[in-house]
């Protein structure tokens, strides 16, 4: 996700801004920027790709002049990673530069009437709206001018602005998005985590949202969102900078595990409307739609278990016919694939290799082509007809966790989309659009509910192997349940559809064999209840995941994870989180290396 940095104070500023954006390069980024102020001019210079460009560049900063400044790594998430959609982005009167963190969901708006009032714009990102708005609505005070600006912006945003006028000056705003400030001695600094200030002083001041900070080398100045002064403590950060990149967890996967609802959200709000579902990248696909007789779903490791999950949503919902295929499998398999199939390609890099074969193989017979990525400009986001964005930010731990359940949600979003698009959704479109908007919330519930889960982890981790049993969205659900156990803690882990289990598996079924049985399928509950009493009755240890008040489940199960009651159809967001938990903890009980295990990549991009 994107960093921003800003320094105030008596040094050159160009040093300090570049080895500040080097300590956010673990957020993952794909351009990087710098505006330094040398009195009443401000220089701004950007690159494309690595911070390392943007130091030859400018010769580590001394070819820079300016004590004041402010500097960005942008992870793209509107426009793709090119040097005008770098940040900082300057007004056209040159006057301001910003930086920005964040995504503003009303941009769209906003460029359609800063364009009528002549503004000109120079990149496509979202960002540029807010350096226009200031230009528009300065009048002499920039306080007042961010003030008004602010007004204007829905969305999320941690903002670094310098003016032209106030040399010496840097201006920090927060809504939605972490900003904090460094507290110097004749320097003050602002930045996206801590990670960027601790080299220069432990006393910082963390921004709350509404709140904004005007910061000289000897002044910090704080405001609330009505330009009222208010006073706010310096803390003391303990962190190391190691933990400071995982946000005080002691892994990325953990970390981004508790990233979760914060990530669902993000994918979710843009598209959520009052009316139902919107996907402004789509447009051009609902005339093309009645004709789609099979939807062909192509993904590899957990973005292949995040089409099995949410196959069922779209067949339920769109009644399209949906298949769902390991990448490997259908680039080699000569498909049966036409104009009337849609491929849905999930990836979380859109680097995989596997995955772009399959697409090109399927593009080649005439599919059109729908890619969910993660990664703005990617080559399955580039080669796709249509591309729908998780907007996860950068995902650094190799077993995917935010990942798979943002591609999970759009998913099923999607199944929403082409069913009201498709006139095929009745009374029940109100009750599972609320669903979607509760899913950050009950992800949260699915994390609080199962604080025993380290308890288990101790009792599991030597186990031999480990089977997990579902049936329908629960099954789909227990293929990545155990690819999580298996990449991270090493424990042989298989996910079988539990009414398989009389045709092969009940015959490893011995004394103590842990077997994990997912049960949130109300329409199906009662048969897996049966295929635990049958393992168990093999001297089985079933390890159920079900909701709170399940008393049938309850009383057979001998360990317990839950998840908050919601509709099947839309369970897998929830569902998922216990079991990443107790994969995670058992890992850990292991000692194992569980943000880059062994011979695993974060994106394969060879065959
Ligand atoms: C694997 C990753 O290498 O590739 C998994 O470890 C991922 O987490 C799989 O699900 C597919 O990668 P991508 O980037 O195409 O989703």
């Amino acid at each position: 996700m994107c960093g921003i940095v800003g320094f105030t104070g008596r040094q050159s500023a160009a040093p300090v801004l570049l080895e500040g954006l080097k300590k956010l390069e673990y957020r993952g980024y794909d351009s990087a920027g710098i505006a330094v102020m040398d009195g009443k001019s401000i220089t701004v210079n950007k690159v494309r790709g690595r911070i390392a460009n943007l130091c030859e560049k400018t010769k580590d900063g001394a070819k820079v002049p300016g004590t004041t400044g402010i500097g960005h790594t942008r992870w793209a998430t509107h426009g793709a990673p090119t040097e005008e959609n770098a940040h900082p982005h300057l007004s056209n009167d040159g006057r301001f530069a910003i930086v920005h963190n964040g995504i503003i969901e009303n941009y769209l708006s906003l460029r359609e009437e800063l364009t009528q009032d002549g503004y000109h714009f120079l990149s496509e990102t979202d960002t540029e709206v807010i350096v226009h708005l200031l230009e528009m609505y300065y009048r002499g005070n920039v306080r007042d001018a961010l003030i008004k600006t602010a007004n204007r912006l829905r969305g999320s945003y941690a903002l670094g602005v310098i003016c032209s006028e106030e040399p010496g000056k840097i201006y920090a705003v927060r809504e939605a998005s972490p900003l904090i400030l460094g507290v110097g001695i004749d320097e003050n600094f602002f930045a996206s985590d801590v990670t960027a200030l601790v080299n220069h002083t432990r006393n910082v001041i963390y921004l709350e949202d509404g709140e904004f900070a005007e910061l000289s080398d000897t002044s910090i100045r704080i405001f609330d969102c009505s330009g009222q002064e208010i006073h706010k403590k310096a803390t003391r950060v303990l962190w190391d900078v190691q933990a400071a990149e995982k946000g005080g967890y002691e892994h990325f996967m953990l970390k981004e595990i508790m990233e979760q609802p914060g990530a669902v959200k993000a994918t979710l709000a843009p598209r959520m409307k009052e009316h139902g579902v919107e996907f402004e990248e789509l447009t051009g696909l609902l005339p093309k739609l009645p004709s789609i007789r099979k939807i062909l779903i192509t993904a590899c490791g957990s973005a292949y278990y995040a089409g099995c999950a949410g196959k069922y949503a779209l067949e339920h919902l769109a009644r399209i016919p949906v298949e769902v295929e390991l990448a490997s499998e259908l680039r080699y398999s000569d498909p049966l694939i036409d104009e009337s199939t849609l491929l849905i390609v999930i990836s979380q890099s859109g680097e995989t290799a596997d995955t772009i074969a399959a697409m090109k193989e399927c593009k080649a017979r005439g599919a059109k082509t729908l890619a969910i990525v993660n990664v703005v400009g990617s080559s399955v986001a580039t080669l796709a007809d249509f591309a729908v964005y998780t907007w996860a930010g950068p995902e650094i731990a190799v077993a995917t966790t935010k990942g798979y359940t943002t591609q999970v949600t759009v998913l099923y979003m999607l199944a929403l989309y082409f069913a009201d698009h498709l006139n095929r959704i009745g009374e029940e479109k109100a009750r599972l659009q609320e669903a979607l908007q509760a899913m950050p919330r009950r992800i949260q519930e699915s994390i609080d509910m199962n604080a025993n889960i380290p308890a288990l982890a101790r009792k599991y981790h030597k186990a031999k192997a480990l089977f997990f049993i579902g049936r329908n969205t629960d099954y789909a659900v227990a293929l990545e349940g155990a690819l999580k156990m298996k990449e991270i803690s090493y424990l042989h882990a298989e996910a079988y559809a539990a009414g398989e289990l009389k045709h092969g598996t009940i015959a490893l079924i011995e004394e103590h064999q842990p077997v994990i049985a997912l049960c949130a399928n109300p329409s199906i509950m009662e048969k897996t209840l049966s295929n635990m009493v049958e393992v168990k009755s093999r001297g089985a240890e079933v390890l159920a995941l079900t909701f709170r008040n399940n008393q049938k489940i309850l009383s057979v199960a001998d360990d317990l994870l839950f998840m908050p009651e919601v509709d099947p159809l839309f369970s897998a967001v929830m569902e998922i989180v216990p079991l990443q938990l107790l994969a995670y903890y058992v890992a850990r009980e292991n000692g194992c290396d569980i943000d880059k295990p062994k011979n695993l990549a974060k994106s394969v991009t060879v065959e």
